[in-house]
């Protein structure tokens, strides 16, 4: 069976060296040398561990049939072999997020901060997958793991785009992020 879980862990080995650990808003985590990304559990991955996290793949929320469409006809998978660079981004959002309901999430997400239009602007060119944490359990540091892939001339564009998102009423409810860039070199 396909693990939906996926452990993120910081340490010595992996096949990612970490360049920068960079905290854009809330607590900064701690740093590593290199990232090894796991399609299942590793061993220290309960919170409160600061070297392992650890989210879920699942169903979308928010996108629409049309949407949906698109991202499929455009989008590319990870582990492309140009794709030497990768960032990790967690992302906590607030409680007045989470007090939202379906309807008025979707509104700020999409018809406010336009975050799948800004996105899809940026494929195939960059690969992505997003990893849910709070059901994982009570006290995961964040409520989502998002990862990203593209070539290294194509750093400048995801720059845009995170400047882009970033400045979307959407971001306006993320209380912690982290910015974790990466390059593959085997290990
Ligand atoms: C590569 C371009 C991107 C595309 C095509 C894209 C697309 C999407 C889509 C379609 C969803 C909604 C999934 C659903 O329906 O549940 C989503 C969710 C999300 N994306 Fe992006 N995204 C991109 C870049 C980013 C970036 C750069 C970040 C972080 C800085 C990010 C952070 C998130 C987060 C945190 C969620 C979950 C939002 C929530 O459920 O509250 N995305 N993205």
């Amino acid at each position: 069976m396909t693990s939906r879980l996926f452990s993120f862990a910081g340490g010595d080995t992996g096949a990612w060296r970490v360049t920068s650990v960079r905290a854009v808003v809330g607590e900064p985590i701690a740093q590593a040398a290199r990232l090894l990304v796991v399609a299942d559990a590793v061993a220290g991955s309960e919170p409160p561990s600061g070297r392992v996290l650890r989210g879920i793949t699942s169903n979308e929320r928010y996108v629409v049939r049309s949407e949906k469409e698109q991202l499929l006809a455009k989008q590319q998978g990870l582990g492309r072999p140009e794709a030497t660079c990768a960032v990790l981004i967690p992302i906590r959002k607030s409680p007045a997020w989470w007090a939202l309901t379906q309807d008025e999430r979707r509104a700020v997400f999409e018809e406010q901060s336009h975050h799948t239009r800004i996105g899809l602007s940026y494929l195939p060119a960059v690969a992505r997958r997003l990893h849910h944490c709070r059901d994982l359990s009570g006290n995961e540091p964040f409520d989502f793991l998002t990862w990203f892939e593209f070539a290294p001339e194509h750093e400048g564009a995801f720059n845009h785009m995170l400047a882009e998102l970033r400045a979307t009423p959407e971001w306006a409810y993320v209380e912690r992020e982290v910015d974790i860039r990466l390059v593959r070199d085997g290990g």
